[in-house]
């Protein structure tokens, strides 16, 4: 069944650098998504020899070795029975060639996955990619019959078994399953053979090799945005749930499907699969996960069962763009860096009234795709030198955009930057002086010992520098005021938005935070 064939895949260039990852994703882009035949995706010298890895479908893969060009004999490398899509060379000549033995890419056509997917059949029929090659500007564009057009919109395109034409395959029309999972007829016929079963790959670059260049340079995009980096020290037991549920994307999907947290592998950023299911289970053409806007209160704590605290109905970006429980009582550290989706609503920070806000700002209630219309920005294709900007790097790129909704922005815009930058210096300044003047003994020996760092967390945030504030048992001589005003002033510091967010609640908080500093002056 496993018809192998060989083909030369590469030639060797030595590399130092160390593998950076055990579990291999797909590493490389092509059109059509998931290779179809194995493509050598690196070469690199390692302590007991030269380490080749390469892509492909699921299946057995046999490595071969020519030492060098004037002696040109292929010999096998280890077995014939490699599924791990890497194999070590002892010893590895600088000159030497390599070339990959593979499953033959057999293509099956989604009709054939319905006997036992049928619920993700059900839903993914639905989806634009299951009308890529009969959508209509499709066919007035021409692209059925040409073939610069077939790889992103047809099945294995250009590949033995894969799509021909309409007559010949009808089957392998527009994008299915085997584009992301590659070819799976063997699967199909054998289910139960382990070797073969499909990869569910959810890496970027699956997406990439057809969601690219300048007409749709989403590929591109996001590979620049902070979502492709990945903070460090994911994988450590301590922080995999915790951290990884915002910070990881395999971490993230693990938990949504109630699978094994996968251990060494968290360093995967929010990739395209992780807002948007490609099979998608919900009614919306952008297939997303979660809504684009939503207006309950929500936050996502960093312990806990991730599902029971999880809820599908709050916008895509709040998911993890939330408090996720910072509260003033916490005197260790500042808040986290997220609180922009509590601050649209106005559910984060602390009022004189005491009570859990909900003051959400005009631009929570009036801009149809919250968000997504501020940092998803898109502008239409000019040239290749112009490409178009599908708004997938999340940056807002000028207040120019302000324009959009606002006839007269330039004293919305002093307002909300201007005034809030210099209302979080003010705060900042006089939190400093009431350290430096406060009349209270306990502060004041505090004040001896840590200057101005006296108000601070015990591990200051960011507008301090200069070591350690006081210890868990020195915050308790800070004035609940005190913790409160430090707690709106990095609120509204870490949301980053300085003010846009939700402009009049900003100023709202950072007043607040005035007004107890200078009750806590006045004896
Ligand atoms: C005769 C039944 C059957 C058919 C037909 C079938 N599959 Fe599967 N598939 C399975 C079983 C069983 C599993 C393993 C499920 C498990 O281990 O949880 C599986 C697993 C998978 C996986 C998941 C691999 C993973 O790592 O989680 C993918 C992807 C997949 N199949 C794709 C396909 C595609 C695409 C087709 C059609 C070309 C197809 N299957 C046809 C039975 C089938
Ligand atoms: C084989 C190429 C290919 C691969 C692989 C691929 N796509 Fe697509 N995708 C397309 C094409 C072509 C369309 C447009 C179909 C149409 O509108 O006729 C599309 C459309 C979409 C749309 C709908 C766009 C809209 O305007 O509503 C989304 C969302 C999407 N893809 C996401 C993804 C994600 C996420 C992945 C990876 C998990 C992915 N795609 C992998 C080719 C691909
Ligand atoms: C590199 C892969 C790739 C190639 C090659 C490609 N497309 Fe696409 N095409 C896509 C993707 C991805 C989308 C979905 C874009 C999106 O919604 O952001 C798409 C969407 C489209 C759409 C739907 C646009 C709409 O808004 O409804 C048409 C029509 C289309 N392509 C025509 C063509 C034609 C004609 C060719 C050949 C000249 C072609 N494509 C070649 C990947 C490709
Ligand atoms: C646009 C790319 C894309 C298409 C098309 C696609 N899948 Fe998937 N599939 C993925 C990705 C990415 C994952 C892993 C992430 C996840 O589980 O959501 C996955 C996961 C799976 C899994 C394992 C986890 C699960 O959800 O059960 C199975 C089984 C599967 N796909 C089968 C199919 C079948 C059958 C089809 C066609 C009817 C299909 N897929 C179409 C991208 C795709
Ligand atoms: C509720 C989701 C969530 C949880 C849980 C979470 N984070 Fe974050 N974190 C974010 C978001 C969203 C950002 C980006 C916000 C921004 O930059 O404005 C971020 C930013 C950061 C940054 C700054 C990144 C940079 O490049 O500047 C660091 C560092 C960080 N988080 C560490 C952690 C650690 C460590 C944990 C676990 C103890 C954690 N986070 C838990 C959502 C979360
Ligand atoms: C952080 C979440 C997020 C990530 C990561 C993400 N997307 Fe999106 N994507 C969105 C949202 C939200 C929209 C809807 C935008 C809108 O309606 O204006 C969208 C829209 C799209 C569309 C439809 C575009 C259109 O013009 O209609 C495509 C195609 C798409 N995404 C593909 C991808 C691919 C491919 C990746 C990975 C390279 C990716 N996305 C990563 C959130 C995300
Ligand atoms: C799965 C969690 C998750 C989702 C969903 C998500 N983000 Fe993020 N976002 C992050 C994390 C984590 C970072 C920080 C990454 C880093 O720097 O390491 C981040 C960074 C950012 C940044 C850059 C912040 C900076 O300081 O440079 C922006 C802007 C952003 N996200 C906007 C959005 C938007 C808009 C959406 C919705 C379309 C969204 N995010 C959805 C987790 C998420
Ligand atoms: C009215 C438009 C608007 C809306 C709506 C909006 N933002 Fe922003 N956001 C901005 C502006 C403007 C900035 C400041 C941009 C800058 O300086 O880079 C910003 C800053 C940010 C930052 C910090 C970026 C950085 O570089 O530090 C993040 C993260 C962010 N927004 C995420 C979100 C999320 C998540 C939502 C929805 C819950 C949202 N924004 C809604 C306009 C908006
Ligand atoms: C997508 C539309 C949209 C964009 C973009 C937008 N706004 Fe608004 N904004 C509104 C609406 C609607 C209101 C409420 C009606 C009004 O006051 O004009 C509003 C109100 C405001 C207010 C009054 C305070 C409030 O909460 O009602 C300020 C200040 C403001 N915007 C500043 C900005 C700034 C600065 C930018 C650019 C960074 C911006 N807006 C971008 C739609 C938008």
């Amino acid at each position: 069944m496993n018809s192998t064939k060989l083909f030369l895949a590469g030639a060797l260039a030595i590399s130092l650098c160390a593998r950076a990852q055990d579990v291999q994703h797909l590493s490389i882009t092509q059109p059509g998504g998931m290779p179809g035949w194995p493509v050598i995706t690196g070469i690199s010298r390692g302590t007991n020899g030269v380490n080749v890895t390469w892509d492909g479908p699921a299946g057995y893969y046999e490595l071969f070795e020519a030492r060098s060009l004037h002696n040109p004999a292929w010999v096998a490398v280890g077995k014939d029975t490699n599924l791990n899509r890497i194999a070590t060379v002892p010893g590895g000549t600088s000159n030497a060639f390599f070339k990959i033995s593979g499953p033959a890419p057999i293509y099956a056509g989604s009709e054939a996955c319905a006997q036992c997917h049928s619920p993700i059949l059900n839903t993914e029929v639905n989806t634009r990619h299951a009308a890529a090659f009969t959508n209509a500007l499709f066919v007035t564009d021409g692209g059925q019959t040409n073939t610069a057009c077939l790889a992103c919109h047809t099945l294995g395109f250009d590949l033995p078994t894969g799509f021909v034409n309409q007559t010949k395959t009808p089957h392998l029309t527009s994008v299915q399953c085997e584009n992301c999972h590659g070819p799976a007829a063997s699967h199909a016929a054998n289910p139960d053979d382990p070797a073969v079963r499909p990869r569910a790959e959810i890496a970027a670059t699956l997406c990439g090799g057809c969601h690219t260049d300048p007409r749709h340079p989403i590929f591109e995009e996001w590979t620049a945005s902070s979502h492709a980096q990945v903070i460090g020290g994911l994988n450590a037991t301590n922080q995999i749930d915790s951290c990884g549920r915002c910070h990881s994307g395999s971490v993230r999907l693990s938990l949504l499907e109630t699978n094994a947290l996968p251990m060494g592998d968290a360093q995967i950023g929010i990739v395209c699969a992780t807002c948007h299911d490609p099979h998608q289970t919900n009614a919306n053409p952008a297939q997303l996960r979660n809504p684009i806007a939503s207006t309950n209160d929500y936050f996502m704590p960093p312990n806990g069962s991730f599902l029971s605290q999880y809820n599908p109905k709050i916008n895509v970006c709040g998911q993890c763009h939330n408090h996720a429980g910072a509260s003033w009582t916490n005197n260790a550290c500042a808040p986290h860096h997220s609180p922009q989706y509590n601050m649209l609503l106005g559910t984060i920070g602390e009022l004189a009234s005491g009570a859990a806000p909900y003051q959400p700002g005009s631009h929570a209630l009036l801009i149809t795709n919250q968000c997504v219309d501020c940092h998803m920005q898109t502008t239409p294709f000019v040239s290749s030198t112009q490409p178009a900007n599908k708004g997938h790097n999340f940056e807002v790129y000028q207040y120019g955009l302000c324009v959009n909704c606002h006839d007269t922005p330039g004293p919305l815009v002093t307002f909300v930057t201007g005034d809030v930058s210099n209302q979080i210096q003010q705060v900042k300044s006089d939190l400093d002086y009431w350290a430096a003047h406060s009349t209270n003994t306990a502060v004041q020996i505090l004040f001896a010992k840590y200057g101005n760092l006296a108000w601070e967390y015990t591990t200051p945030g960011e507008l301090s520098s200069g070591g350690k504030g006081p210890n868990a048992t020195e915050q308790t001589e800070i004035p609940e005021n005190i913790q409160k005003a430090r707690f709106n002033l990095y609120v509204v510091l870490q949301d980053g938005s300085f003010g846009v967010h939700n402009p009049l609640y900003t100023i709202t908080l950072l007043q607040t935070a005035e007004d107890w500093i200078e009750e806590e002056l006045e004896p």
